[in-house]
């Protein structure tokens, strides 16, 4: 080894001991006489002294000359500190230095690699090798080590067995589009990166594997977010003979196993909501449940009292933002502005102000009196102090544009605490969604999610009314995971590829293999895949993903560090006889 100990463990009781350090150098503090340097490893800091009195003159020049990132291997005795840094494990003690030697120099690094560093977040992603140094994104990276440890561990304990499956596919529909690969050998095919192994794990299950799993990449060429990669990772998850509820429990199990275990929070049972109650309490599929302003429909009370901008709307649903009947003008006026911007798209906002004194001040006073407020007052369950909002229109876009104003002001008021986990299971989700451009069905989860079997018979009358055995798991207003009961027989598989507007002969090129071998003994078997890049980062307090990926991407896709996608070779096109069409 290059080295006895490492950076960050030696402290007052190895004073005395003879040690060999190496790392990199943070910091250089020279006054001639005497140089301290900070060397730093993964582990931590420890302080090295060189001096005029105890230290070799020759020693003390070559240390004149270091700079920061140099890697060094130094040898020296342990000694007690004068002056204390009680804030880290290394801060009683200090290397006198004997001798070193430097293992590599360094360039001077293109920002400050501390804590607070003042690199750009393009700059630090092409160097992200210099930024991984830093503590808070190497902190992430070793977080996430430990929750996948941690989910291994609990799967593992459960009977799952981790199996590969393979990346160079077929499509496999998960609602975005693929990356395709071109085939050499096979010239003028592709094979797809898997959006998800969803066929493959429904394949082990009809191989008999009973449970598994897999921690794997996934690949989906769409719009990038904070909390969307082009190539992320899935706790991949598929178990037999099961029903929803099995599912839902065991998963549970895990959720409330890491939050103890990495957190050391205990949770109840996770609440479980259907999919229409949280559309219509939230707005939205994915609720943030740590704080209430729940929606509360005043159609029928709004309406029929001369106020034309409400009588003529199909929805009128408010919130009751607490302790907001505060706000000012200024500040109501400024959220009035934020939910018109195009990003929200509202056409305005009403207000009413529950007043300490029992009385209401309202945007809409002309139109309402005392005791129509009140109403509105109690049906919303806002308390003297809050400030009703409320928003009119067509239903599915009031209810998404108050959905937003909800998370804003959640946010403004501080209600979104990352250090407190409200988990939230979503179950029966339609489905079928109509898409009005292409006239057709889609999958809302994907085509391999079984109806609820109640329901069955509706397909082939009424299957825009049909659930889906799916459900989600949401956490702090966060998608976390989705999955569903599968279909496993041939003939409601069919079915549903032709509701989907696959002719037969698409439905078999593209997943006859999957339909062939539901005809040999499938199982009943269901599962669900949760995002471990979004799972780590809401663990850790936070909502970008990209601070808990090794080497991310940028919002447009690219990997600024190996600045890819790339050109390739005009020879290697031709070797997979592809063209590109000259840029228009
Ligand atoms: P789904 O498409 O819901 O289900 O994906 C499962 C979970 O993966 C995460 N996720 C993402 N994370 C980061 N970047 C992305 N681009 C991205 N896309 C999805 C989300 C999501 O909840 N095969 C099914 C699962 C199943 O049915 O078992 C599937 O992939 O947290």
């Amino acid at each position: 080894m290059l080295r006895t100990n490492n950076c960050g463990e030696l402290n007052l009781s190895d004073v005395g001991n003879r040690v060999t350090l190496a790392g990199w150098v943070q910091k250089i503090r020279n006054q001639g006489f005497v140089i301290w340097i900070d060397l730093r490893d993964r582990y931590g800091i420890t302080q090295i002294i060189f001096d005029e009195e105890r230290t070799d003159k020759k020693m003390l020049e070559k240390a004149q000359n270091l700079g920061r990132e140099f890697v060094i291997q130094v040898q020296g005795t342990v000694i007690e500190r004068v002056s204390k840094n009680p804030k880290i494990n290394t801060g009683s003690i200090e290397i006198l230095a004997e001798d070193f030697q430097i293992l590599n120099a360094s360039k001077t690094p293109p920002f400050t690699i501390e804590n607070e560093t003042d690199g750009g977040e393009e700059l630090r992603m092409q160097y992200r090798y210099l930024d991984i140094r830093r503590n808070p994104v190497r902190e992430n990276l070793i977080f996430r080590s430990k929750v996948s440890l941690a989910i291994r561990n609990y799967l593992s304990a459960h009977n799952f067995i981790d199996v590969e499956t393979p990346y160079l596919i077929k499509s496999t529909p998960e609602g975005a589009r693929d990356f395709v690969v071109p085939s050499r050998i096979n010239s003028g095919e592709f094979y797809a990166l898997p959006q998800s192994p969803q066929t493959f794990k429904q394949l082990l299950m009809v191989g008999g594997l009973d449970q598994y799993f897999q921690i794997v990449k996934c690949f989906r060429d769409e719009d990038l977010r904070a909390d969307r990669q082009p190539e992320f990772t899935q706790i991949d998850c598929e178990m037999t003979f099961v029903e929803q509820e099995d599912i839902l429990n065991r998963f549970e199990g895990l959720l409330k196993h890491l939050l103890q275990e990495i957190k050391g929070i205990t949770i109840d049972e996770i609440p479980r909501i259907t999919y229409s109650e949280a559309i219509k309490k939230y707005g939205n599929d994915k609720p943030d449940i740590r704080f209430g302003m729940e929606f509360c429909e005043l159609t029928e009370r709004a309406k029929g009292k001369g106020f034309q901008v409400f009588d003529q709307k199909e929805l009128i649903v408010g919130i009751a933002v607490p302790g907001a009947a505060s706000f000012t003008r200024k500040q109501i006026d400024a959220l009035i502005d934020w939910v018109k911007r195009p990003q929200i798209g509202a056409s305005g906002l009403i207000w009413v102000k529950c007043n300490e004194d029992g009385s209401y001040k309202s945007s809409v006073d002309k139109f309402y009196s005392q005791s129509d407020l009140e109403d509105w007052a109690t049906a919303t369950q806002a308390s003297a102090g809050d400030l009703i909002l409320i928003m009119a229109g067509e239903t599915n876009d009031t209810r998404s544009q108050l959905s937003a104003l909800r998370m804003e002001l959640a946010e403004q008021l501080g209600l979104r605490d990352p250090e407190v986990f409200a988990p939230l299971w979503v179950i029966d989700f339609p489905l079928l969604e109509w898409d009005e451009e292409n006239n057709c069905f889609h999958a809302m989860h994907h085509p391999f999610t079984a109806p609820k079997p109640e329901q069955i018979e509706l397909l082939a009358t009424k299957p825009e009314a049909v659930n889906a055995n799916a459900y989600d798991l949401v956490l702090n207003g966060n998608e976390i995971g989705g999955g569903s009961i599968r279909i496993h027989d041939k003939k409601t598989q069919e079915i549903m590829f032709d509701l989907l507007g696959f002719t037969k002969e698409e439905a078999q090129a593209q997943f006859g293999f999957l339909m062939e071998a539901f005809q040999y003994g499938a199982p009943p078997h269901g599962g669900i895949a949760l995002g471990l890049d979004r799972l780590v980062a809401l663990l850790g307090g936070q909502e970008t993903i990209r601070d808990f990926i090794a080497f991310p991407k940028n919002n447009s896709g690219r990997d600024l560090m190996i600045n890819a996608p790339a050109t390739i070779d005009p020879d290697q096109l031709d070797e997979l006889n592809l063209k590109l069409k000259p840029k228009k």
